[in-house]
């Protein structure tokens, strides 16, 4: 695995699990002495358990030097950060040096493989940089969700894999033997594409979910209760049809805004992905508003917010839909107390405290950001007698909104409309 970070530790450790001798190589030394220590820099459940477990059977090595790590393999993942550019399109720098540093070092036949999600055409551009005829490139990309990553990797919708030759796509599947799930065997483009384009088509039904709880809320109709009939729709299902303040993390902004820049160069207008990422831009500010609108009426500028984290299970904050909604609360002067589970913040106006009823105390606002279990099990009796006023804004409905009206509070839900337009 060249690259210690999300993508490649998963796959390394999940390569172990299945039975393989991993070595991990990362140019930064001092991550690696820590992960050398079973330490993982970021939450991902069941993965520092699984680390130790594999630095201690010795199927896991890892290292910061090239040569040896390259030397020995015979199948190499280019596992490295493929952020997006000042102009929307994909950074492969990292991507361009890792293929150009091990080069050299290859061995005799071996297979590269991109799990990186980048643009078509890179395993093409990637086999250029090495510039050897006996090394093959090939393109896997990761359907990883943070969370619950592991599980993913061991128990995938399907594993895609594009090559050139049917004999690399089938060595490459031979290293996913003992999982069960459809294997795609396809040409280089198709398999880049699938993973833009699978990202994509999530994030369009968000925005879409996201414009339907809108729609709700001025027209009336329950949005959970919308999505729960439209998900038993076969040919719908019933997953990602949660609204929610606007979607997030670190693959669907820079994986949409990349598909945009990669149809736009070729000539072709994207329009409805365009709408789907503008869509998005726009739930942030509709939420923010929604909550600076109840603290107008309330006369307040103090409020509560549960949860920091892109969506529940991480504390990955990157491009996080709840920091977005607190960026622009304090950019009001409002002030801020905050609480999550895992991840954490700091801005000036803002406070961190480290339980649900702290952060909730003397507020006169709780806005709910994040999904997490915790949060559903809240006791609202003791939400409300530590608030200043019993008031809270689901943008997750996460709450039950009957127990939290029970205990004192005026409830505003996303996707209902909201009680001072109730008759
Ligand atoms: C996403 C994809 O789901 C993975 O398949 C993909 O491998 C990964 O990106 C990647 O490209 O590496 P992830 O970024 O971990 O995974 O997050 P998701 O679980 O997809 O959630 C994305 C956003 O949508 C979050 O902000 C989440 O809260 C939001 N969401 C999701 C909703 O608002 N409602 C839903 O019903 C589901």
């Amino acid at each position: 695995m060249v690259g210690a970070g999300y993508v490649g530790l998963t796959t390394g450790v999940c390569m172990a699990e299945l039975g393989h001798q991993v070595a991990i190589l990362d140019i930064d030394e001092a991550k690696v002495a820590s992960l050398l220590e079973g330490k993982v820099p970021f939450y991902e459940a069941g993965m520092e358990e699984a680390l130790n477990r594999h630095l201690s059977s010795q199927r896991l090595t890892i290292s910061i030097d090239v040569a040896t790590t390259i030397a020995d393999a015979h199948f190499v993942f280019l596992c490295v950060p493929s952020p997006a550019d000042e102009d929307g399109s994909v950074d492969l720098r990292a991507l361009r040096a890792a293929a150009t540093s091990i080069a050299p070092f290859l061995a005799e036949g071996a297979i590269v493989i991109n799990k990186s999600t980048v643009p078509v055409g890179s395993t093409h551009e990637v086999h250029g940089l090495i510039g050897r005829d006996d090394v093959a490139v090939a393109s896997n990309p990761e359907f990883l969700r943070e969370g619950t990553a592991l599980a993913d990797f061991m128990g995938p919708d399907r594993i895609v894999i594009g090559a050139d030759t049917a004999e690399v796509r089938l060595q490459v599947a031979g290293l996913y033997d003992g999982i069960d799930a459809e294997l795609m065997l396809t040409d280089p483009a198709t398999s880049e594409l699938i993973k833009y384009v699978c990202n994509a088509y999530l994030a369009t039904r968000l925005s879409f979910v996201n414009e339907v709880a809108e729609l709700c809320e001025v027209v009336g109709g329950d949005a959970p209760e919308v999505m729960r009939a439209m998900g038993l729709d076969r040919r719908i299902g019933p997953h990602f049809l949660n609204p929610g303040p606007g979607w997030g993390g670190s693959c669907f902004p820079k994986d949409l805004t990349a598909l945009n820049a990669i149809a736009q160069r070729a000539g072709y207008d994207f329009g409805v992905l365009r709408e789907v990422v503008e869509s998005n831009e726009r739930q942030f500010e509709r939420i923010a508003g929604r909550a600076r609108g109840i603290l107008d009426r309330l006369g307040s500028t103090r409020v509560a917010v549960w949860g920091l984290a892109f969506k529940s299970g991480t504390d990955d904050t990157r491009s996080s839909p709840a920091l977005e909604i607190v960026e622009r609360l304090l950019a009001a002067n409002v002030e801020v107390v905050g609480y999550d589970p895992k991840a954490s913040f700091s801005a000036d106006g803002f406070t961190q405290v480290d339980d649900m009823v702290g952060a909730a105390t003397g507020a006169d606002l709780l806005v709910v950001l994040t999904e997490w279990p915790e949060f559903s099990d809240a006791d609202p009796d003791d939400v409300a007698a530590a608030m200043n006023t019993p008031y809270v804004f689901d943008t997750r409905r996460v709450i039950d909104l009957s127990s939290w009206a029970a205990a004192g509070f005026v409830c505003e839900a996303i996707g209902r409309t909201p009680p001072s337009n109730q008759d």
